[in-house]
């Protein structure tokens, strides 16, 4: 973290998990444990159809709320898509764009990601880029030069001025949901390479201030180690964002004095 230049944010990604009234249930029970959070912003991002009740249960609180997905289009003939207005207008602030699992079991490649990443940031929204290396990618040695490529066609066309609304999290799956962490040198490495090619496409000022997450198995018991290093502005949890306490946890390890 580096609170001096940029935004840390905590933010949890709900994947296909919770009903409307287990959300209700899960506000209720975390926001008492919630007082700390003066440093960080906290977020959750939750099933589309859960949005409603999240931005009501969460409504007097600093908890922001996002979407896990967006289309591309700003409408039109595409069953079952949600566009970027749809969400903005529901009053959603960020959304997760690129996440793994929407690239492997929905073909979200890096061209489609790039396309809603441009369809979030015209309708005010803040996407939350993934990026990440698979374990043979990172064994065949190619991970700097892939998350290279991840990010330049996620942000082509992205003028400077908005990048104050990007945040990027480098999600390595072979970290996500697998109980296996990133060493707090390997997430430093690669979130320090993703602010080094922010700098080359937008120079030193912008790459400073952009906030980049590391996901995979972030938990009550390593977040400090992980948010203590420079480069790793927060965190994208899965698993631990589903229970209050682990949530908190890794808030109150991002509000460290
Ligand atoms: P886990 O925290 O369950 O490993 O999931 C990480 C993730 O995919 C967040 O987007």
């Amino acid at each position: 973290m580096n609170r001096r230049y940029r935004k840390t944010i905590i933010a949890g990604n709900w994947k296909m998990n919770k009903t409307a009234t287990e959300t209700k249930a899960f506000a209720e029970e975390l926001k008492p444990l919630m007082s700390r959070a003066k440093w960080c912003d906290v977020v959750i991002c939750v099933p589309f159809v859960n949005i409603p009740a999240a931005l009501k249960a969460f409504k007097d609180t600093r908890i922001t709320i996002g979407a896990e997905n967006v289309h591309f289009e700003d409408h039109g003939a595409y069953t079952g898509e949600v566009s970027a207005a749809m969400l903005k207008d529901l009053g959603v602030k960020y959304v997760i764009i690129g996440h793994s699992e929407r690239r492997q079991y929905w073909n979200d490649n890096d061209i489609i990601v790039n396309k809603k990443v441009h369809a979030a940031i015209d309708a005010g929204l803040y996407p939350i880029i993934c990026v990440g290396e698979s374990l043979e990618q990172r064994e065949l040695g190619v991970t700097m030069e892939l998350i290279d490529l991840q990010v330049k066609t996620a942000l082509a066309g992205v003028p400077a001025e908005k990048m104050r609304h990007v945040v990027i999290a480098y999600e390595p799956l072979w970290a996500i949901g697998t109980g296996r962490t990133a060493t707090a040198e390997q997430a430093n490495e690669v979130n320090e390479e993703i602010r080094i090619i922010i700098r080359k496409l937008y120079g030193a000022r912008v790459a400073r201030s952009v906030t980049i997450q590391y996901g995979g198995s972030m938990n009550a018991n390593n977040a400090q180690e992980l948010l203590a290093q420079p480069d790793v502005d927060g965190g994208l949890i899965g698993g631990a964002s589903l229970k209050p306490a682990d949530f908190t946890a890794i808030i109150n390890a991002a509000n460290q004095e």
